[in-house]
C-alpha cells in the first residue's frame, strides 16, 4: 500500500521502519500530546512491539509517513465496535524534524479519502488536547469541524485538560 503526498509517502509498514520510528518517537515534545500509552522513553523494545503489530494489521489502517525514504511518523484510525462500529478514531504524529511543512493536513486528507473509500465507515473522529491548537490547525485545514469541547475531559502530564472534538463525515 502506497499513497503519495507532495514530499513525503504513506505507506505499509516495514520491518526495518522500528529504528527510525524510535528515533523520532522518542520525544517529549510528541507524548505530551498523545494518549498516554504511547511509550516514553520510546525504546527501540517498544518500536520493534508497535511495527509487529502494524505488519499484522488487517484492516489496513495504519501508515507509515515516509520523507526522504525514512519512516518519520505514523497517521492511522483507531476502529471502535459496537455502536461506534462506523466512526473511527484517528491519530497520528510527526517527527519534530519535520513540522511546519504542511505534512500532516495533508496526510491527513489523504487518510480520510482511503478511509471513506475503503472502509465501511461514516465518520471520523479526533479528540485533541486543549493545549494543542496545532493539531486543531491541521484538522481545520484537511476539512474537519469542531462539533465540541469535553470540559477538564483529559488529564496529561499531570494537568487537567478540555478535550476539542474533531469529525468529518463520508458526504
Ligand atoms: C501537530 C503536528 C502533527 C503538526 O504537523 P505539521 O505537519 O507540522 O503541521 P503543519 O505544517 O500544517 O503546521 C501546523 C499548522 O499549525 C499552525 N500553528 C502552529 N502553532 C500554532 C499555534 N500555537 N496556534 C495555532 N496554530 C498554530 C502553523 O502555523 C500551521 O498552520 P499554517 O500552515 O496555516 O500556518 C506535529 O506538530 C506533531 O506531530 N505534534 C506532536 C504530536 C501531536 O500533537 N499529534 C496530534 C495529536 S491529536
Amino acid at each position: 500500500m502506497k499513497i503519495n503526498g507532495q514530499d513525503f509517502t504513506l505507506r505499509s509498514w516495514e520491518p526495518d521502519d522500528a529504528a527510525s520510528i524510535q528515533k523520532h518517537a522518542d520525544n517529549p515534545n510528541i507524548y505530551s500530546f498523545l494518549m498516554d500509552r504511547f511509550p516514553h522513553p520510546y525504546t527501540m523494545e517498544a518500536a520493534i512491539g508497535w511495527v509487529t503489530l502494524m505488519l499484522d494489521q488487517d484492516p489496513f489502517v495504519n501508515f507509515v509517513i515516509e520523507v526522504d525514504g525514512m519512516a518519520v511518523g505514523v497517521i492511522g484510525l483507531e476502529l471502535r465496535d459496537d455502536i461506534y462500529r462506523k466512526a473511527p478514531l484517528l491519530g497520528y504524529w510527526l517527527g519534530e524534524d519535520y513540522w511546519g511543512r504542511g505534512i500532516m493536513p495533508q496526510a491527513v486528507k489523504l487518510m480520510v479519502n482511503y478511509a471513506f473509500t475503503n472502509l465501511d465507515i461514516v465518520r471520523i473522529q479526533a479528540g485533541i488536547l486543549s493545549n494543542n491548537p496545532k493539531s486543531m490547525r491541521v484538522l481545520e485545514k484537511a476539512g474537519f469541524t469542531k462539533e465540541g469541547i469535553l470540559k477538564n475531559g483529559i488529564v496529561k502530564n499531570g494537568v487537567v485538560l478540555d478535550e476539542h472534538i474533531y469529525a468529518v463525515l463520508k458526504s
